[in-house]
């Protein structure tokens, strides 16, 4: 292997760049040449989209936000392209590019396998801050998401309690309530309601009136926005097909039925905003390195896991094999009952 290919793609998370970063500087390290895709696969198909990364192209980028390479999340690169995989294929020969390194979420490891059947050597990076794949300790982003989500909850305590009101705040995570839950007990939250607990919106408003009734003014909600209610279904929007609103129909809920004021905040693509907290860094930059280390290792199909104190190169199939909820013995539910959180249930 010669010259590598380094592309971010899904939705952006905080800690991209450090895996562009430690690709690029693993990849000099054995004598290659490391470039860039833009905007995920687009820049090897169009054949325009290529950047050389230099040292001085990449020298700090792991402390900044976003993906310098620009992130696709809609689509895929076969749309638009007769034999899409093999057009692909033939783009990286026409390129002069022997293997890429992918940092994405579970839409692209759907990619990367039709890509690695037809033979392009491909290592991915696992990127979502929504933590939904179980084959990862952790994954890019959730950190830097929980860092800011459980600030805002922190900041949102003082003005709730100024006004004694409700305060609901959503937090993004799609099927799963990991964000949500560590917000809610980082940031000192009194009730948390995620999709593994489809709520009961009456056992959330005793969970309020409970507290009043020991003297507490004020409550924080920290919902995550695929949460649904009992017999139920998600709040998702018509128009877009996305999640979002269901914070604002809890709160409008708990308005009603406890008598209190209360207020709806979604902090939204907030949680994707922003540099990446060191742990991202750090681990961004050995989910590069790894990656660059397996293709050097003549691996192809397979994702580098996080399995403290290791990150191991895991297939494809394994690591897209299972959605990762909340389980209600983790220690983390175990400590949100302890409190005496309310969870809806
Ligand atoms: O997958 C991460 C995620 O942040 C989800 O939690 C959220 O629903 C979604 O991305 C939003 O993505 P988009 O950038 O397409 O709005």
């Amino acid at each position: 292997m010669k010259r590598i290919v380094i592309a971010t793609t899904g939705g952006d998370a905080p800690g991209l760049n450090a895996v562009v970063r430690g690709a690029a500087a693993a990849a000099w390290q054995l004598g290659w040449e490391a470039v860039g895709s833009r905007r995920g696969f687009e820049g090897v198909l169009s054949g325009e989209g290529l950047v050389e990364l230099t040292p001085e192209r990449v020298e700090g980028i792991e402390r900044l936000g976003g993906t310098i390479l620009g992130a696709a999340s809609k689509g895929t690169p076969f749309m638009g392209h007769e034999d899409g995989p093999q057009a692909f294929k033939r783009a990286m020969e026409t390129q002069g590019l022997d293997g890429m390194v992918l940092a994405g979420g579970d839409g692209s490891l759907a990619i990367a396998r039709e890509l690695v059947a037809v033979g392009v050597p491909i290592v991915l990076a696992p990127k979502t801050i929504d933590l939904d794949l179980s084959s990862t300790f952790r994954s890019l982003g959730l950190e830097t998401a929980v860092a800011f989500a459980s600030e805002s909850v922190e900041r949102l305590h003082s003005t709730a309690a100024s006004h004694d009101r409700i305060i609901v705040v959503e937090v993004m995570g799609r099927d799963v309530g990991w964000l949500a839950l560590y917000a809610g007990l980082a940031g000192g939250a009194h009730g948390i309601v995620i999709p593994e607990i489809p709520y009961d919106i009456e056992k959330l408003a005793e969970g309020v009136r409970q507290r009043e009734a020991k003297g507490h003014t004020y409550h924080l909600v920290v919902v995550s926005e695929g949460a649904f209610p009992v017999a139920g279904k998600a709040v998702v929007s018509e128009t877009t097909g996305r999640y979002g609103g269901v914070g604002e129909v809890i709160c409008h809920e708990l308005a009603k039925r406890t008598g209190k004021e209360a207020r709806f905040v979604s902090l939204g693509h907030l949680l994707r905003g922003g540099a990446p907290v060191p742990f991202d860094r750090v681990m961004g930059l050995g989910f590069g390195a790894q990656a660059v280390r397996a293709l050097s290792e003549g691996l192809t199909g397979v994702m580098i896991s996080f399995r403290p104190p290791q990150m191991v190169p895991i297939s494809i199939e394994e690591a897209a094999r299972q959605q990762h909820p909340v389980p209600m013995d983790c220690h983390e539910m175990q400590t949100a009952r302890a409190l005496g959180l309310f969870l809806g249930d």
